[in-house]
């Protein structure tokens, strides 16, 4: 029997008769504020699961651990289990959201080098600011499982940077999170689709991500079929 982890704000998560395997589905929902306004969107699900499939994929097949298997139906798929680590890897490659307002900066401007920042994933405190050691501190990893997890994240942005510019996207800023397999060995984990990053379009600069669900600019499901479209075509070319 299988039976249900958890419900978070975009996924489900149920554990399979293999120990080792989870069932992620993809809900056809979206939240802000950290959950505190949720929208419905008929096809949203199986769009982020479309995406997140493909980038998943495409981090493997250019040597990237991860948790996934594979993808079982529209909404679902399949991923080993793992120990999260309590923390979120944000790389910003071009001024946006809270980095802008922090620093009291213009949205779109460039940036000297990729910003990277770590946070201790707490609904109730509000996702604070970590640095290596509050995160060590804290228990949230070790030294060594800080920095390969970061060493992860700066692959994983040097393969996705130039496979969104090739679909015709700024990959602007994205989140990553990371979990150990019960052999003890480190894999990206979560997902990769434009609810957990920012993607604007190369010539008009429009947000093609959850800013338009943030923002209320255009219908969230449209715009995440057309990401996928155009990425479906930047791996065929690759
Ligand atoms: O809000 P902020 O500007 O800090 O977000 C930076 C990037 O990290 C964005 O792409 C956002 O979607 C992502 N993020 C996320 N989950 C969070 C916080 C940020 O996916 N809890």
């Amino acid at each position: 029997m299988e039976k249900l982890l958890y419900t978070g704000k975009a996924k489900q998560m149920w554990q399979t008769e293999d120990p080792d395997v989870l069932r992620v589905v993809y809900l056809d929902q979206a939240t802000m504020l950290n959950g505190k306004r949720k929208d419905h969107f008929d096809g949203k699900g199986e769009a982020a699961n479309d995406i997140s499939t493909l980038v998943f994929e495409y981090l493997i097949d250019n040597g990237i651990p991860t948790h996934f298997i594979k993808r079982l139906s529209e909404k679902e798929e399949l991923v080993k289990k793992c120990h999260m680590f309590p923390l979120e890897f944000v790389t910003r490659n071009v001024c946006a959201g809270h980095f802008a307002s922090r620093f009291g900066l213009e949205d779109g401007m460039e940036l000297a080098e990729p910003v990277e920042e770590t946070f201790y994933k707490s609904d109730a405190l509000d996702d604070p600011f970590a640095n290596e050691s509050d995160a060590v501190a804290i228990k949230a990893c070790t030294h060594e499982e800080y920095q390969q997890c970061w060493e992860l994240t700066r692959r994983c942005n040097k393969l996705l940077t130039p496979l969104f510019k090739k679909a015709g996207m700024k990959l602007v800023d994205f989140k990553l999170e990371f979990g150990k397999l019960s052999d003890g060995s480190l894999v990206l984990a979560d997902e990769f689709s434009p609810d957990n990053c920012r993607l604007w379009d190369i010539k008009t600069n429009a947000h093609m991500d959850k800013d338009v669900f943030r923002k209320n600019l255009a219908d969230l499901t449209t715009t995440y079929d057309e990401v996928y479209a155009r990425l479906q075509e930047a791996v065929k070319e690759d």
